[in-house]
């Protein structure tokens, strides 16, 4: 049973936690969204200097909650990729200092695989194999989980990751950032029906549509068309409608490509991950299709969805478990497949 300190810095939030394998000891996220949201959007250098600021408080208030001292700790972890470089090295550089320092092994940990392992947190029986549907503001990604470190992507997308539409969707509508839960508030007034979208679908080369892929730039070029006409004829934004109609077009365009992966692989678990996992449109009509089809779904509580260090830990865990640890070398890369 390894007791990990894991960092994650991969974007915009300063998040540093305790787990002992599925336990959480303590779970710290200094989120610096109100920072960026001034900007619209994370600025980079702006996010890696927030994290510097902000790390080591993170640490210490991690270790005082947890109520441990150095010596019960087993292992450092931390995000070493995909994400924004520079916020990477930030995190990496503390917990690669940490570990020279105390003495303890490091172990590097890919983001996407800390938002497969969120489910195990949340539910403690869960086992490989299973279908993560990992939706983020940087992913979406259908991931066949088949044992610890073994990952096929079964799906992703062609353009803007399902989160990022949301965001973008939120601007048009001149919504704050970020704005998927704003979106989702909206909707909860708004008809559903009020407007026909399009789901995006992707061509393949021999003719037909790409199962499990999504794309999301044609529908957000829908509703910003649509935006531009009304606004043309002088007509006040029907925003809640228009939210609901957008909300509800990418719930079942996502339900549609999970549920047929997770039918065709004969995996009968999905796990949801990422940020757009909070949904209530996406949650409505995965829960509905997946009991229609007789498949479990697992949606981890939002503090486990969204970006946290916890997930990272846990990930951290299983691979310490098994004997695995990185060297000091390793360094971030911003791009890094699963
Ligand atoms: O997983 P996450 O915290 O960070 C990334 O790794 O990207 O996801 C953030 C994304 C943002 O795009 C945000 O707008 C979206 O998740 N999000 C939502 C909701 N809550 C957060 N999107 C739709 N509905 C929500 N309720
Ligand atoms: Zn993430």
């Amino acid at each position: 049973m390894a007791t990990i300190l894991s960092i994650e810095t991969s974007c915009d939030e300063t998040a540093v936690a305790i787990v002992n394998n599925r336990n959480i000891y303590s779970n710290i996220v200094a989120s610096q969204i109100d920072l960026h949201r001034t900007y619209g959007g994370v600025v980079p250098e702006v996010a890696s200097r927030q994290h510097l600021e902000t790390i080591n408080l993170c640490i210490e208030q991690a270790l005082s909650e947890a109520a441990l001292d150095w010596e019960q700790i087993d292992a450092i972890a931390a995000t070493v990729a995909p994400g924004l470089v520079g916020a990477l090295m930030v995190g990496v550089s503390a917990a690669k200092t940490l570990a020279i320092l105390y003495q303890k092994p490091f172990l590097g940990v890919h983001h996407l695989e800390g938002h497969i392992y969120a489910s195990y947190l949340s539910e403690a029986q869960l086992q490989p194999p299973f279908l993560c549907l990992l939706v983020s503001g940087g992913h979406t990604s259908l991931i066949y989980v088949k044992d610890c470190g073994v990952y096929e992507m079964l799906g992703t997308t062609r353009d803007d990751a399902a989160g990022e539409a949301f965001d973008k969707v939120a601007r048009q509508l001149k919504l704050s950032y970020p704005g998927g839960p704003i979106i989702d508030r909206m909707a909860q007034t708004g008809n559903s029906q009020a407007f026909a979208l399009p789901e995006g679908r992707v061509s393949l080369p021999t003719g037909g549509y790409h199962p499990y892929d999504s794309s999301f730039s044609g529908l957000k070029t829908a509703v910003l068309r649509l935006v531009q006409k009304l606004e043309q004829e002088n007509q006040s934004l029907p925003i809640n409608d228009l939210a609901a109609s957008f909300q509800d077009t990418v719930a079942r365009s996502l339900t549609k490509r999970t549920i047929a992966c997770a039918l065709d692989y004969g995996l009968n678990t999905i796990a949801v991950g990422g940020g757009v996992g909070a949904n209530s449109g996406l949650r409505k009509h995965l829960t509905a299709a997946a009991t229609e089809h007789n498949l479990t779904v697992y949606f981890p509580p939002l503090k486990l969805c969204t970006d946290n260090a916890a997930m990272i830990g846990c990930a951290a865990a299983d691979h310490f478990n098994r004997g695995h640890i990185s060297p000091l070398s390793l360094g971030v890369q911003s791009r890094l497949a699963i």
